[in-house]
């Protein structure tokens, strides 16, 4: 089968990182479980997996995750004591959490950066394309990027970004795609990702968001991937060598999202 064929069902959500930028709040504490609204920001994105049909979803976690495994856990002490009090609208609340698509974890060790975690997917993804989805960016519900992206995958064969058209100002905080317009409605073809260029050798000003859809040759590209910037293993270096080369799985496309996002990532 090839993987053109193959639907998207998995979703990947690494949050090993170290929440560095939100320290002391995530000293002890996953940024992913800080609250926005009435839901910590991860619900959030396994709401939008789920709710594109990928059940099937890995959590790339580390050290002091654990809070996360417990959110879509049943808590059948909370229940039974919320029942008693006839509060079924927190009971619905509590409940929803837990029955939220198939949640797997696997640990990274050591947190090597994005690409490390990534390639920690690779047995439990097996050969077929996949969606990354960042805790940092939240899409809004009514917004259809990650199944657009989902379609492009299909379409192309190869590996899917999202993009967003940032100031120019802003590009030097963000991985920059240097696209060519294939004359395809809705996606355009990435020749090249520049990692945090200066405003004026930027080659556009679109940026690289939290949502990938992978085909995944990039498990391979990965396990070849030295450390980059920062001594990490980036995924924007493995994206960069399937953007530059032809064949199976070959091939990288970035899909502009003009939605309503949300950027927990900066503090
Ligand atoms: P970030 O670059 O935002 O790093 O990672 P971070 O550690 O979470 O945050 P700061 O910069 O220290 O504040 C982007 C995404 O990749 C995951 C993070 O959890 C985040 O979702 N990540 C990063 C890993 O899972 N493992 C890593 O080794 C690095």
């Amino acid at each position: 089968m090839t993987s053109n064929s193959c639907a998207v069902r998995k979703a990947v959500i690494p949050v090993a990182g170290l929440g560095t930028r939100f320290l002391p709040a995530t000293k002890a504490m996953p940024k992913e479980m800080l609250p926005v609204v009435d839901k910590p920001a991860i619900q959030y994105v396994v709401e939008e997996a789920v709710g594109v049909g990928l059940n099937d979803i890995l959590m790339i976690t580390g050290r002091n995750k654990r809070a996360l495994e417990d959110h879509f856990d049943r808590v059948p002490a909370l229940e039974a004591t919320l029942e008693a009090k006839g509060d079924i609208t927190k009971l619905d609340a509590v409940q929803a959490t837990s029955g939220l698509g198939d949640i797997h974890y696997v640990r990274q060790g050591d947190p090597k950066g994005l690409g490390h975690a990534v390639l920690r997917a690779k047995q439990h993804v097996g050969y077929e394309p996949f969606a990354v989805l960042l805790g940092d960016d939240l899409i809004d519900a009514r917004d259809t990027l990650l199944s657009d992206m989902i379609e492009v995958q299909q379409k192309t064969g190869g590996s899917v970004v999202a993009l967003i058209e940032v100031e120019p100002s802003q590009i030097s905080s963000y991985g920059c795609a240097d696209i060519e317009d294939i004359g395809e409605d809705g996606y355009v073809r990435i020749k090249q990702l520049v990692e945090k260029p200066a405003a004026d050798e930027a080659p556009s000003n679109l940026a690289v968001i939290g949502r990938y859809v992978l085909h995944p040759a990039v498990f391979d590209v990965l396990e070849h991937t030295e450390p980059g910037r920062g001594g990490e293993i980036q995924l924007t270096d493995a994206l960069q060598v399937l953007a530059a080369e032809e064949g199976e799985g070959r091939g990288v496309y970035g899909v502009v999202f003009r939605g309503r996002r949300y950027d927990t990532g900066t503090s």
